[in-house]
């Protein structure tokens, strides 16, 4: 077991080394050096695990190359014992204080030098052992990190998937009716280009309202885009928290028609300016608003009410929904990852952990706010946030 393992000793004595090199005769590979100088250019290639070093020698002496072998960044392990005649305690002490890790007093009992070399040499390999150990832990932890932030990408994808496909249906419908404006006014100035004389203003008319419907469409089609990208990496940009609003709400349209909810969108200052990543915030009120949208489909009264306002350091966006709030039960499960209490296949119950996520990210919260007699969802952010990213970065 000890046969890979290494002693270096050190000694200007050619008859102590002697005497040792018989002492530790076969159980580890043993080398010599004359001298402090010849020492430190051995142990450099040689990497012992342990080192028997004379104090007294010309030159460099133990306690220097005892020394230089503990900052030595190979030789973290490598075990020191100083052998020398000095026994007085203040020496010893000297010892200890440059390193070494015990002390033989000359002349020695051969049986005892054995012993300790081989106490050494096991403390030495141990604790290779575990730092080797420790090592690879690090590597799996780091290994395991990866896979999880791996998953959790993937996760969030399918929760943005799923959301998309849940407004696939309706934002086909979107697309589909100014599409079909289009076409009937198309139709509509073929036949008018026909006539004599050609009435000039109705045809303008009709194509300015085919550059509006194509306007609509395209800012239909952006917000899907926008939506269904990742968006962790984009830069922060101050936007009016107005249009924010405006964007997330041609993307859930359709679902607000189709359950009949009154949408009411409070007096937002147009100057009020968050300093967000847009994109991500909208990705959170698509969630919010879609929850809210599914909370009230059953229930007679539907409204969803959107507000804005700046609240000394704070800028807050709230929605709120014609529920009446959130049992204390589910309210302290729901930011939880994979809660939800939709069918199979409706919900994923990653929507509002991810939505929780981007707020924190952000420096802001995501809460319910339990003093509402609805349901109110709370977005808190920092109203000075660019000064404190700009103090941070
Ligand atoms: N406005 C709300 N009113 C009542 N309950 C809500 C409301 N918003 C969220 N919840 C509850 O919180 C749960 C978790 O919401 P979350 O958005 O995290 O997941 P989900 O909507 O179920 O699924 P996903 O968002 O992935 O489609 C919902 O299943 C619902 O029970
Ligand atoms: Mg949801």
């Amino acid at each position: 077991m000890s046969e890979s393992q290494k002693v270096l000793i050190v000694d200007d004595e050619p008859r102590n080394l002697r005497i040792i090199l018989e002492t530790l005769d076969g159980f580890a590979e043993a080398k010599v050096a004359s001298s402090g100088e010849e020492a430190l250019k051995v142990v450099d290639e040689f990497l012992p695990d342990l080192v028997l070093l004379d104090i007294m020698m010309p030159g460099i002496d133990g306690y220097e190359v005892c020394k230089k072998i503990k900052s030595h960044p190979g030789l973290n392990l490598t075990k020191v014992i100083l052998v020398s005649g000095k026994a007085m305690l203040n020496e010893r002490l000297k010892g200890y204080e440059a390193g070494a890790d015990d002390y033989m007093t000359k002349p020695f009992a051969p049986e005892e030098l054995h012993a300790k070399a081989k106490v050494f040499l096991r403390l030495a390999r141990v604790e290779k052992e575990l730092e080797e150990l420790n090592q690879s832990l690090e590597k799996k932890v780091e290994e395991r990190t990866q896979q999880l932030l791996e998953a959790e990408s993937k996760l969030i994808n399918s929760a943005k998937m799923a959301a998309l496909g849940e407004m696939a249906g309706g934002i086909a419908h979107e697309v589909n009716t100014p599409l079909g404006t289009i076409g009937l006014l198309g139709d509509q100035i073929e036949e008018l280009v026909t006539e004599d004389p050609i009435d000039r203003t109705t045809i303008i008319g009709m194509t300015q309202g085919i550059s509006e419907t194509v306007r609509r469409i395209t800012s239909i089609v952006q917000g899907l885009r926008t939506f269904s990208r990742d968006a962790s990496n984009d830069r922060f940009d101050s936007i009016a928290i107005k249009r924010i609003i405006d964007d997330t709400l041609t993307l859930c349209q359709e679902k607000i028609k189709y359950g009949n909810i009154r949408m009411q969108i409070g007096n937002i200052p147009p100057d009020l300016v968050l300093s967000c990543r847009p994109v991500q915030i909208s990705q959170v009120l698509v969630n919010v608003i879609n929850n809210a949208c599914d909370a009230i489909l059953p229930l007679s009264e539907r409204w969803i009410k959107i507000d804005a306002e700046k609240k000394d350091n704070f800028i807050e966006l709230s929605v709120t929904d014609s529920g009446s709030g959130i049992s204390e039960e589910v309210r302290n499960k729901i930011f939880q990852p994979f809660f939800t209490t939709k069918e199979i296949g409706k919900g994923t119950g990653l929507g509002l952990s991810i939505s929780q996520g981007i707020l924190k990210a952000h420096h802001g919260t995501l809460d319910i706010d339990p003093n509402c007699r609805n349901t109110r969802f709370v977005l808190r952010f920092l109203s000075n946030l660019e000064v404190s990213l700009q103090k941070s970065a």
